[in-house]
């Protein structure tokens, strides 16, 4: 496995790699079982003779203010060993300013799918997004490119990239990977105290239960959204709920007469910790 952190060595691998299947997986390290799976599934994409890329940078560009850039866990040695066990071939883990030249002045900013929940929440959070996103395209040049579908809108604004400005790259969504209880993992969830991690689970307890409920015939969003946010404050009283959206999954928007398929993505604070998840409705 080689690991890189200049965009010189990277692009030397890039050209010496040129014939062969990239499919890049892109993190900002602290990576758990979630991560893994994300590496086997480029791992099983990519094939024997294709190459497994992971970058592992904190971009800083898509924190706020008071947000947790500096407290964010790195753990680059571990990440190493998890990258390694599950089938990465080149790990590009760079430094912030050989990333962005002080006088940037160029920015990516999605005006649609953005401006909606985690997008209110976090203002500026998927411009910094869009814009490692777009830079790790450019610069890993791969072909294929993996993400979880815990960040289910992060995903959509991607799709929305790859589309509005023609990058070449076919794009996997995958799975979230769940804790035994139900939590989505999540780098975050370490900042969690005993206390709230017991109650985190609530989440996917209320999706699911959501879930049944429109099984059962619920289509009323409102109806939906009451359900989810009742079972939340109940069992979990220490948390506060930033959104509950039933939306259209590939618009983000109000469910309408067009909508196809219905995700309810939802956010909630324990403490300084937020925490994100979400459901398709089949
Ligand atoms: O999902 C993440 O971990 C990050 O938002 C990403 C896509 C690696 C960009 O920094």
């Amino acid at each position: 496995m080689n690991v890189i952190n200049n965009i010189r060595q990277l692009r030397s691998w890039s050209t010496i790699n040129k014939g062969a299947r990239c499919v890049f997986v892109p993190t900002m390290g602290a990576l758990h079982d979630g991560h893994a799976a994300l590496i086997r599934a480029a791992r099983e994409i990519a094939g024997p003779s294709g190459n497994v890329a992971v970058s592992i940078f904190v971009n800083p560009l898509q924190f706020g203010p008071g947000e947790d850039f500096t407290k964010y866990p790195r753990t680059l040695i571990e990440d190493l060993s998890l990258c390694r066990d599950n089938g990465a071939d080149m790990i590009f883990a760079p430094k912030a300013e050989d990333l962005y030249p002080p006088d940037r002045s160029i920015v990516l900013h999605e005006t649609s799918l953005s401006q909606l929940h985690c997008g209110a929440s976090r203002p500026g959070h998927f411009e910094g997004v869009c814009a490692i996103v777009a830079k790790l395209f450019n610069l890993v040049q791969c072909d294929d490119a993996v993400f979880g579908k815990k960040d289910y809108q992060q995903f959509a604004i991607i799709r929305r990239l790859v589309r509005d400005l023609d990058f070449n790259v076919v794009l996997h969504g995958i799975e979230t990977v769940r804790e035994p209880d139900g939590l989505a993992m999540s780098s975050r969830n370490r900042y969690l105290t005993p206390e709230e991690r017991l109650e985190a689970p609530s989440l996917r307890t209320a999706l699911l239960a959501a879930r049944d409920a429109w099984k059962n015939g619920a289509r009323d969003p409102d109806v939906l959204r009451r359900l989810i946010t009742q079972m939340i404050q109940e069992k979990a009283p220490s948390s506060r709920i930033d959104y509950v959206a039933v939306a259209d999954a590939h618009t983000l928007e109000s469910v309408s007469a067009t909508t196809e398929l219905v995700v309810i993505a939802i956010a909630v604070f324990f403490g300084t910790t937020r925490l994100i998840d979400n459901i398709e409705l089949k």
